[in-house]
């Protein structure tokens, strides 16, 4: 014991500096890959892109996946998918000038299975972590959504923590779908690299991580960086649009207000809408709300609403006006409690909340409006979709419930 204490010792203190330089904060030279993070956009039940960073040059990488932790550390029944992108991420950035982004697409995994994964990049693996791919039946599940984290590092470090509680608390909480505004200056790397920092605040104590389903916001801007950092969401440079299929019965289409929202983007969501019309809860989410807490509504009104209210859409996912909101059901210009669409909202992850214009016509009760930091938990059950707002401190700030029709 007098000879293996010291080494002990040694070894604790090793995984202690690992640990501490894994921080949010921490310089972007420490070695090993970094900010890893899963992303979501078509058939989550098989598919999941994991991202990460490195500054150890042009090795690739790859990801080791297996069904648990054990097998995961004793390399048996493992399996290895190799980076297929890897390049130095577009944005200038003196202390960053090396930082690498790295994308591993894997496919052929089997629906509600939890997957135990790492990345190695330079003969450096990552920390053990794990997701959850989607179910493709009709069990119950959640997901986060939230948008506009952009301004007040704090305040998007204590989110973070909240959305950590929220998953440790929640193993049916699945994914997180970020409406956009991730941070102030889209083709600033430094900025993002902040923002893929804190992000890992998210991860749970166990490892588990919420994939993202991601939204491009006005702060993105149109250059390739939000690419390089979502692997391409859509597949199209800059578009950035897709559908999810959640669930057997749950749809989530994600849009792009910040380019044409007419043309191609007013086509594909059509086209969606009609493919999945016997889907019985179809969602969308864009960053410029439509039916604004405190702004006036977005240039897709007029391209995008129709279509919502032909296909029975149920819930728009919506950000950007700094405000907590939940309007009434929607058809047209009118409240339509059989057939109106709820539009919720809108971003309140870490930029000053602003007050909201809380006479409108359309937050009146049912609906509601406050100003308050807050994140969504959108629920998928037998009895509908259950929506809750949380607040920075796990306070309750919104609850109500969305029923079959
Ligand atoms: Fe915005």
């Amino acid at each position: 014991m007098t000879i293996r204490t010291p080494l002990f010792l040694a070894a604790l203190l090793a995984v202690v500096l690992s640990l501490a330089s894994r921080e949010p904060g921490a310089a972007a030279d420490a070695t090993g890959p970094r900010e890893v993070r899963v992303i979501w956009t078509e058939s989550p039940q098989t598919t999941a892109v994991v991202a990460w960073s490195t500054t150890m040059g042009d090795d690739a990488g790859f990801v080791e996946l297996a069904l648990d932790a054990p097998s995961l550390a004793s390399g048996t029944d493992t399996r290895r998918v190799d980076a297929q992108a890897c390049g130095v991420y577009s944005g200038e950035h003196d202390d960053l000038s090396d930082l690498r982004y790295h994308h591993a697409r894997i496919t052929g995994l089997e629906p509600s299975t939890t997957i135990w994964f790492r990345v190695t990049t330079g003969g450096v693996a990552s920390r053990v972590l794990h997701f959850t791919t989607a179910p493709a039946d009709d069990r119950p599940f959640a997901i986060l959504s939230g948008g506009d984290s952009r301004s007040d590092r704090a305040m998007r470090q204590a989110m973070n923590r909240r959305l950590q509680a929220i998953a440790t608390a929640r193993p049916d909480v699945l994914a997180f779908a970020h409406g956009g505004d991730y941070i102030r200056n889209g083709l600033d790397l430094g900025q993002w690299w902040a923002w893929l920092e804190d992000h890992q605040l998210v991860t749970t104590a166990d490892g588990r991580v919420l994939p993202v389903v991601p939204t491009r916001g006005n702060h993105e801007g149109t250059g390739p960086l939000y690419d390089e950092v979502w692997a391409r969401p859509g597949g199209a440079q800059a578009e950035d649009w897709f559908a999810t299929k959640l669930a057997r019965d749950v749809l989530l289409i994600t849009l792009n207000s910040e380019t044409a929202t007419d043309g191609d983007q007013r086509d594909f969501l059509a086209a969606t809408l009609q493919a999945h019309a016997g889907v019985p809860w179809k969602l969308v989410q864009y960053h410029r709300p439509i039916f604004p807490g405190v702004k006036t509504p977005g240039r897709a009104k007029s391209h995008w609403q129709p279509l919502f209210d032909e296909f029975g859409v149920r819930l728009a996912l919506e950000s950007d006006g700094h405000v907590l909101k939940r309007t009434v059901p929607i058809r047209g210009d009118a409240r339509d409690d059989e057939h109106g669409v709820v539009y919720l909202g809108e971003g309140g992850l870490g930029v000053a909340q602003r007050t909201p214009e809380a006479e409108r016509w359309y937050l009146q009760p049912p609906g509601m409006s406050r100003s308050a930091h807050h994140v969504w938990i959108v629920a998928f059950g037998p009895d509908g979709i259950a929506v809750e707002a949380i607040g920075v401190d796990g306070e309750r700030l919104d609850t109500a419930r969305i029923p079959p029709r």
